[in-house]
């Protein structure tokens, strides 16, 4: 598939009205997208772990307008409207024109709410850019009748990934590949894929513990972080690196050694975050306390042989993984040993998903 497989022909039908409302989940990256292309091509593969409470559910309704020369939408957000959402989403809707040429005949009402808390420092962008990439697929499956149930999630992927990159990852579960690697059949840089192989099951049903740590807005978005990969000294260590990791998770995906799940999922977090710190100019996003609590996991696992560990995002917040056989221990764990370190002692339970998914209003 290339870009132009996702030009539409000419439309037959005509829609004068309607909506739609799909819930997209957010994701967990193993191994880490830092560092993009033009038009958002990552400039090396990842592969993450789609969540399952974590969401964002969308309803996009749509009505014909006259005036045809520009976009025209509002947004909602928990029904209060929010302008400050709409530039994010004119810059998304620009770039997507021409795969959607449909999108200046509409005025759109976007209402959107996210089972996290707005102020989580859990970033919406991949559940959100989702849920309303979906949405617009399902106008085009009105336009188009004959869309094979492949293309509508391969073209929202792309679409997802034209909003926010991490967002095509996020359409499918379990584990979602977006960028072109040799040792993965099908995977592409336009689109997430589902990991095609075997996976072993420790991995089914893992948990992803998100200890809030910061949940303040963050000081550098990750638009400037990757551009800060442009000239970065290490970037292109980093990229290679980043495939190489891609090909070991394979065999570890499949023998489901989870030892070695800890050293190359820790090691991305932590590279992840020493580019930011290397960067020109450089930046820290960690806390104090995200260091409190990586020093806890680490001396757990030592005292226990507990299989836990972490990621990071491109904030202060942890993931804490773990495989299901260990949930209620390492559950203890965190509540006696790392909601301290939370702010406000909060955090969010979630696990392994396996999607989105389109609401039927009755
Ligand atoms: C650290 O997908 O948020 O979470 O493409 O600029 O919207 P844009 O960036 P975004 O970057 C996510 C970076 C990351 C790693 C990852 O999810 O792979």
């Amino acid at each position: 598939m290339n870009e132009t497989d996702f030009i539409p022909k000419p439309y037959l039908n005509h829609i004068e009205s309607g909506d739609f409302t799909w819930s997209s989940p957010s994701n967990i990256a193993l191994v880490k997208y830092w560092g993009k292309k033009q038009d958002q091509i990552p400039e090396n593969p990842s592969i993450s772990f789609t969540l399952d409470y974590c969401k964002t559910t969308t309803k996009l309704s749509f009505s014909k307008k006259e005036n045809k020369e520009a976009f025209s939408f509002d947004v909602f957000l928990d029904n209060e409207k929010k302008d400050d959402f709409k530039p994010k989403i004119e810059t998304f809707f620009k770039r997507i024109e021409i795969y959607l040429p449909f999108l200046k005949d509409f005025h759109f009402k976007i209402e959107t709410s996210n089972s996290f808390p707005h102020s989580s420092g859990i970033a919406s962008s991949a559940s959100g850019m989702s849920a309303l990439a979906l949405c617009l697929m399902s106008i085009e499956k009105e336009f188009v009748e004959n869309i094979s149930d492949e293309f509508f999630i391969q073209k929202a992927s792309f679409l997802a990934r034209l909003g926010s990159g991490s967002a095509c990852r996020s359409l499918e579960g379990d584990l979602v590949v977006w960028g072109k690697h040799d040792e993965i059949d099908g995977s592409s840089d336009l689109f997430g894929v589902k990991y095609p192989f075997e996976v072993h099951q420790s991995f089914k049903n893992y948990h992803d513990t998100i200890l809030l740590v910061d949940k303040g807005e963050k000081q550098v978005s990750s638009s400037v972080g990757h551009n800060l990969m442009y000239g970065h000294p290490f970037a292109q260590q980093r990229f290679e690196q980043a495939n190489k990791n891609l090909s070991s998770i394979k065999s570890i995906l499949k023998s489901g050694d989870l030892n070695a799940f800890i050293g190359l999922v820790e090691s991305e977090a932590l590279t992840l975050h020493a580019m930011m710190m290397t960067s020109m100019p450089y930046f820290i996003l960690m806390k104090p306390n995200t260091l409190e609590i990586i020093n806890k996991i680490w001396s757990f696992r030592e005292s226990t042989g507990s299989k836990v560990c972490f990621t990071l995002d491109a904030g202060a917040n942890v993931h804490v993984l773990y495989p299901e056989n260990e949930a209620v221990s390492v559950l203890k764990f965190i509540k006696n040993e790392l909601v301290i370190f939370c702010q406000k002692g909060e955090y969010i339970n979630d696990k392994i998903g396996f999607g989105a998914q389109l609401i039927k209003v009755e």
